[in-house]
């Protein structure tokens, strides 16, 4: 006889058993303060693009909406954007999206995946999620530019030692900032070819810096390129994104793909906005005008800047750092108390408009001269 009343007892699989493994609760989660300004996610809220975009609202067929996607236009229509073949690129719900489903098609229980320190938070997640071993590679701290750096030759030895099975690399990195070159980078993939190594360059704040390595996506059978348009594009809220790879790589992340992951909004958004590509140009050179003109600002103040290769810079405050994030934080969001050594002290700021990035410098030289 079968007891009455069983309790059911809920077991999800073992990695996600994992007390480490903790994620914010989606219900707590709720739109920021529209009163203060975001930079705290290194979104591009710039109005001047933003007039662009959203021109494309009105332009797209309402069936779109109606229909489940195609993607096969989109493909043709990047593919010849990039210079690249429409079998080289496969698209995700943002980068993120790139990532997970690379963990998911490539990786077994216990394959040893390399990712740096501190880096893009999912990388430690999806780690976790799909348990495999991790080797970190660590963030040094130049004693004199006190910028973060990576051991180039130690992480070469190292990849010889565990030849793992996936490299992460965001370039530039977040929340560092940080880039290794194009020739470090080729470097990386022969040493990788050597070990079997699939390398994820993860580009996601591309053209923010430029020098992509999306090219050797031809070249080299183990290179896979992670793009987003939650950046620099403006469109972090459509949430797409797309992996460049050899074909052979594409073929296997497909297969691991739900039947329609982007929606066919989404899809038809990108097809228009990829003709304006040169405001989105356009746009990270106002960007990038920026961040010089709120970094030359705040070193005229005496304090430590971290310059980067991307839309957000680090400041460190010193000892009046605790007086001026308190009260900036009634008007700005920034992203604060980095734990790891190689950028303890620094605050960061996603770069806002001129305008934004005035009001800022105005907040925080008022903030830094009251009762010296
Ligand atoms: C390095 C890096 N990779 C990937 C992402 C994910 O971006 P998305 O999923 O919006 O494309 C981010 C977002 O902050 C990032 O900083």
């Amino acid at each position: 006889m079968r007891k009455k009343n069983k309790k059911f007892i809920l077991k999800p699989k073992k990695s996600i058993q994992n007390v480490n493994l903790s994620r914010p609760r989606l219900i707590d989660s709720f739109e920021r303060d529209k009163k203060k300004y975001w930079l705290d996610k290194n979104e591009n809220f710039d109005p001047i693009l933003n007039s662009y975009l959203v021109k494309i609202f009105n332009k797209i067929n309402s069936k779109f909406i109606s229909s489940y996607p195609d993607s096969g236009f989109l493909h043709q229509k990047l593919s010849d954007h990039l210079k690249l073949k429409s079998n080289n690129i496969i698209f995700s719900y943002g980068s993120d999206g790139v990532i997970k489903s690379v963990f998911e098609t490539f990786l077994n229980i216990n394959d040893m995946v390399f990712h740096t320190n501190p880096t893009f938070a999912m990388y430690p997640i999806y780690s976790k999620i799909y348990a495999v071993k991790t080797i970190q590679i660590n963030y040094k701290k130049n004693q004199i530019t006190k910028k973060p750096y990576i051991d180039f030759n130690e992480l070469l030895k190292l990849i010889d030692k565990y030849r793992p099975k996936l490299f992460c690399l965001p370039n530039p990195d977040s929340p560092t900032g940080t880039v290794l070159s194009n020739l470090q980078i080729r470097k990386i993939l022969n040493h990788c070819l050597h070990t079997n190594t699939l390398v994820l360059i993860d580009e996601a704040y591309y053209p923010y810096y430029p020098n992509t390595n999306i090219d050797l996506v031809k070249k080299f059978e183990n290179l896979i390129v992670a793009r987003t348009f939650s950046k620099a594009w403006g469109l972090a809220g459509l949430r797409i994104g797309y992996a460049a790879a050899h074909s052979n790589i594409i073929k296997y992340l497909n297969k691991s793909k739900p039947m329609y992951e982007v929606g066919n909004y989404q899809l038809h958004f990108i097809n228009l906005a990829i003709n304006k590509y040169n405001q989105v140009l356009k746009s990270v050179e106002r960007s990038n005008k920026s961040k010089l003109f709120f970094n030359e600002e705040m070193k005229k103040l005496n304090f430590t800047v971290l310059d980067t290769y991307a839309n957000f810079t680090h400041v460190n405050f010193g000892e009046k750092k605790h007086k001026i994030l308190k009260n900036l934080s009634n008007k700005f969001l920034f992203k604060d108390n980095f734990d790891h050594n190689s950028l303890k002290g620094f605050t960061r700021f996603t770069i806002g408009t001129e305008a934004v990035m005035k009001k800022l410098v105005l907040n925080i030289k008022k903030l830094s001269k009251n009762n010296e």
